[in-house]
């Protein structure tokens, strides 16, 4: 059923329903750190299409060259070769076509919930009454209406993380890439965010590219889950999942969801096993 990176380009995985327009396209991406205690090739040869308002999750294990992917998507990063394409533009920086949500809420803390989402806001130069009605909706989405005025260290884990999800999709960017961004948060909390997430994202389709660490997390959020391997960093396998929408943790009982996940858990397992060597 899985496909390889090689085949992506022309569509051949996709889920039937998505649009086949490529919104993210990456080709023959290298990525080489110079650190100090010498070159690290991060990403080798890598190629992916994503498609418009797909959503794609990223696991393979640690030092994998994930982050990296995601940085230079983001253009936080620089690669060394090839190239990463958004609506056929070449990246060349940070974008407002891109948001980005870390593990690590980034958020201000002398800033209330209200402000922190209302900042990206003002970046883009929308006036005061449009920002502060426009913060307002996305909050009311994550449901933090009751905290609006509240600030970061008053709010648990959960909430902050919906702060930066709220703050990411208020400025309305096309492409959503989170990195582990429900890394730090108790299982209850995870399981929470991620049915809010299904509907924000059914509600207002982005394109999302997803890293996580957690193989049932990305098959109960994904179209396709990239398995990505380890020294170098490459695309290994990609694997659809052919599970309808809405998907909630109920999902998670279905027969073939427990089916795709243990294949990719099998796949991801055999390279931990190859960077333990
Ligand atoms: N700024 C940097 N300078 C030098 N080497 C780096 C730098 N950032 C990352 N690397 C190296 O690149 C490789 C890929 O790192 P990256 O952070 O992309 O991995 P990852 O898959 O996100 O890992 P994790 O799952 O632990 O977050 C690693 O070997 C890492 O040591
Ligand atoms: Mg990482």
């Amino acid at each position: 059923m899985a496909g390889t990176a090689q085949g992506i380009g022309n569509g051949s995985h996709r889920q039937a329903g998505a649009d086949p327009v490529a919104k993210v396209e990456i080709a023959n991406l290298s990525k080489i750190y110079t650190g100090s205690s010498g070159d690290v090739v991060a990403l080798e040869q890598t190629n992916l299409s994503i498609f418009r308002n797909e959503f794609v999750c990223v696991v393979g294990p640690s030092g994998c060259g994930k982050t990296t992917l995601l940085n230079i998507i983001a253009g936080l990063e620089s690669k060394s070769a090839g190239s990463v394409a958004v609506d056929g533009e070449e990246v060349k920086g940070p974008g407002k076509d891109r948001g980005v949500i870390f593990q690590q809420y980034a958020l201000f803390p002398w800033k209330t919930v209200q402000k922190n989402v209302e900042f990206g806001l003002k970046l883009r130069g929308l006036g005061k009454q449009e920002r502060r009605e426009k913060a307002k909706t996305y909050i009311e989405l994550v449901g933090l209406k009751d905290f609006a005025h509240a600030y970061p260290k008053e709010l648990s884990g959960g909430m902050k993380q919906r702060v930066a999800i709220a703050r990411a999709y208020a400025v309305q960017p096309d492409v959503l890439l989170m990195d582990e961004p429900f890394g730090a948060l108790d299982a209850q909390t995870r399981a929470q965010l991620q049915e809010e997430l299904l509907k924000t994202w059914a509600a207002e389709k982005k394109t999302c590219f997803f890293i996580t660490h957690d193989v049932e997390e990305a098959v109960l959020l994904a179209q396709r889950v990239v398995i990505m391997s380890a020294r170098p960093g490459r695309i290994k396998e990609i694997v659809p999942v052919d599970i309808p929408y809405p998907r909630d943790q109920a999902t998670k009982l279905d027969e073939r969801f427990i089916r795709i996940k243990n294949e990719i858990w099998s796949k991801v397992y055999k390279e931990y096993l190859e960077i333990a060597k």
